[in-house]
């Protein structure tokens, strides 16, 4: 039997979130370098995508295929996946529903299976396939499942990355049409408000995300400090802010898409060790790939405890605190299942520091920063 595509979340980099319209060859090279120079391909990141603005802003007149703007990629786009799929990464690109993309180019709506055919000549191994400019409003489905078609008919394995807001329940459908990711809001913004909002609104969403299709919270902000296409220089993050949304994104088993610039990252040893994170990464990319959800809301405050059952009995247990103020948080036991009649407490280390400590047979208690988090894998031990 074959397996899904994506039996564990997507792990990659994509252009749009520093880079925009201004993506280009060396951009996507230097990435790709990148990727393996510094670790990220070890520590599991795959997929190197290039989002909109690739093309000229017409198709061609005689072939109607899209066509890479030369400015932008002069040696054409297998040129970019050979140089990718010889560092060992797999190659992303990018089309849209409707009848131009969200940043006005050409767009596959009508074209499916040319552009399909064409994405398989240039050696794509993952499409992300956005919303904007639909002629019809109400047929998110048709769309989608049609682009689904093209692709299991290109003559090449393709990951379906379906970018469609949340629009119609999304959640509910998209795994039919053989998508292995779904993103389900709006766009993200590199500041605190965007991502606790794609945060909170995804909790109750996240019994659609399961092995083989994932719900996609958007590309990270981690490291972009501000800069780069959806960052503002107003809106600096700090260190702690990125944890939280790295830890955020790892225990609800969201697929990890690197939207900073990679090349800065030698540059942000910080960044890059959170990143690469092994426990965070283990946590993401657990096997049995279970449902994270909320065992315990942070009373009269905004914040919470959040779970993730993973293999081997072991618990991921995300201690988040939206607040403006540093919190000592506590969390019964009870709340996580284990009632003081278990006859157990739990084992918990912290992914951050290494540091071991044992839990009441009640609750536990734990400092968390403002605007940030503490992350643990826990093990229920004998009380
Ligand atoms: C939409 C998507 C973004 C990005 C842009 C490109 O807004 O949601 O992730 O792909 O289009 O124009």
């Amino acid at each position: 039997m074959k397996t899904p595509l994506a039996t564990t979340p997507p792990m990659g980099w994509n252009s749009w979130n520093t880079f925009g319209e201004k993506i280009n060859e060396d951009v996507v090279l230097r990435s790709a370098d990148l990727f393996v120079k510094l670790g990220l391909k070890d520590a599991g990141y795959q997929y190197v995508v290039i989002d909109d603005c690739w093309s000229l802003k017409e198709r061609d007149p005689k072939t109607d295929e899209i066509v890479p703007d030369p400015k932008k990629f002069p040696h054409g786009m297998k040129y970019v996946s050979d140089y990718v799929h010889r560092k060992g990464l797999k190659f992303g690109m990018y089309s849209c529903t409707g009848v131009r993309t969200c940043g006005d180019y050409p767009s596959s709506f009508g074209h499916e299976y040319l552009d399909a055919r064409t994405f398989a000549k240039f050696g794509v191994d993952f499409l992300k396939y956005d919303y904007c400019n639909v002629p019809i409003a109400g047929y998110a489905k048709l769309f989608y499942r049609r682009m689904g078609q093209a692709l299991r008919n290109s003559g090449r394995e393709i990951l379906f990355s379906a970018c469609e807001w949340g629009a119609e329940d999304v959640w509910s459908w998209i795994r039919s049409t053989g998508a292995s990711m779904y993103r389900s809001t709006g766009d993200i913004f590199d500041n605190f408000e965007s991502m606790k909002g794609i945060a909170k609104s995804q909790l109750e969403k996240l019994y659609a995300s399961a092995p083989g299709c994932w719900n996609d919270m958007d590309m990270l902000t981690v490291g972009m400090y501000g800069n780069g296409n959806v960052g503002k220089a107003e809106n600096v993050q700090t260190l702690e802010n990125y944890k939280l949304q790295f830890a955020l994104w790892c225990v609800y088993g969201s697929p990890l898409m690197l939207g900073c610039d990679i090349r800065k990252l030698p540059d942000m040893p910080e960044i890059l060790k959170l990143v690469t994170n092994k426990d965070l990464i283990r946590i993401n990319q657990d096997p049995l790939g279970l449902q994270a959800y909320q065992a315990q809301e942070w009373w009269g405050s905004d914040g919470g405890f959040i779970v993730r059952l993973l293999d081997n009995n072991e618990i991921a247990l995300l201690c988040v605190n939206y607040t403006e103020g540093d919190l000592n948080m506590y969390c019964l036991l009870e709340n996580l299942g284990f009632p003081y009649e278990s006859g157990l407490k739990l084992r918990m280390r912290d992914v951050f520091t290494g540091k071991t400590s044992v839990s009441g047979r009640d609750n536990f208690h734990v400092d968390v920063p403002a605007k940030g988090c503490r992350c643990f894998i826990a093990k229920p031990v004998k009380a």
